[in-house]
């Protein structure tokens, strides 16, 4: 089997950014594709800002950053992925995008041993693949946010993923990446997403009731049961429309109503009140 040494990532968000930083920082050559030209700059910041959270935390020297960020390179154009052996698509939670970004790296992509894994948090994998050329190399990868710092990411394949592409995939993540896996079948919101979602919207509904303030519901979880975040900080931190993307998706599947975006989601969405990323969201990040 070959060794896993260059890799691909399509898609440089918050989540894209910060796949980019792990793999980069795991000693691999890393290749970025973002959709056009303009978008190159604004994937390298967000890389940057990836890193140097690390830096400012006192867990990477500048001189480490910098040999770091050598080993990343960004382009535009897909053919540029054709010698990767691992592809991580990372663009918005979308059906039709991520298919279509599939379908761009399968073609692209040469060697019949590479993996394409798309970072889906809760659209099946087997409905990903479809359309594409060689569905066993497919696989679902998904990275908690902020990648760096979260060690898990979960694991599924579609009906038609190849054990072949588990295996190195398992492998890659474990050894290469240093992150524990978990497994599961190739349903929306897999493990991490179909506990978490339910316990999200239940916060914003107390927040959208009047039943107590954002403030409160948050200090709530976070001193009563110790979680690093409450549910409206941590909304705030995976961003409001991937929250609302999630839930759309798991209620696509299941229709049950504890998958149902709550209004004022909907409305903060629309508003671009996303959290962090746009400064405002449950709570203010502004200053
Ligand atoms: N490397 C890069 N970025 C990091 C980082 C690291 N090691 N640690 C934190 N960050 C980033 C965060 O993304 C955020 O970015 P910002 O600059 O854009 O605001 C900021 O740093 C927040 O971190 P802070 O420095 O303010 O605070 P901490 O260092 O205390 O961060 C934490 C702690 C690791 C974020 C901790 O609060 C935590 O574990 N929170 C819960 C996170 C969580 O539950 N994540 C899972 C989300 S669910 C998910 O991703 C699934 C999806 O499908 C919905």
């Amino acid at each position: 089997m070959e060794e896993v040494r260059q890799v691909g990532v399509v898609g440089c968000g918050v989540m894209g950014a910060g796949i980019v930083d792990v793999c980069a920082q795991a000693g691999l050559d890393v290749r970025v594709v973002v959709s056009a030209r303009p978008s190159v700059d604004r994937a390298r910041a967000r890389v940057l800002k990836s890193v140097d959270n690390r830096v400012r935390k006192g867990l990477l020297s500048e001189q480490d950053r910098d040999a770091l960020l050598e080993r990343v390179s960004f382009t535009d154009d897909f053919a540029e992925l054709r010698d990767r052996q691992f592809v991580v698509e990372a663009v918005p939670e979308d059906e039709e995008a991520k298919r279509l970004v599939l379908k761009e790296v399968d073609a692209v992509v040469e060697s019949d041993d590479a993996v394409i894994a798309s970072t889906t948090s809760s659209i099946p994998i087997t409905a990903l693949a479809r359309g594409v050329e060689r569905p066993e190399r497919v696989i679902g990868a998904h990275f908690f946010n902020p990648a760096p710092a979260m060690r898990l990411v979960e694991l599924t394949a579609g009906l038609l993923t190849a054990q072949d592409a588990r295996v190195r995939t398992e492998a890659f993540v474990t050894e290469v990446l240093g992150k524990r896996v978990v497994w599961c079948q190739d349903r929306a919101g897999f493990v991490v997403n179909s506990l978490l979602v339910p316990y999200l919207l239940s916060g914003i509904r107390m927040l959208e009731s009047g039943f107590a303030a954002a403030e409160d519901i948050d200090a709530g979880m976070e001193l009563g049961c110790a979680h690093p975040m409450g549910p409206l900080r941590l909304c705030d931190l995976i961003g409001l429309d991937v929250v609302t993307a999630v839930a759309r998706a798991m209620y696509e599947e299941y229709k049950e109503p504890l998958y149902s975006p709550p209004s004022l989601l909907l409305r903060m969405v629309d508003a671009g009140l996303l959290g962090r990323k746009t400064g405002r969201g449950f709570h203010d990040y502004r200053r």
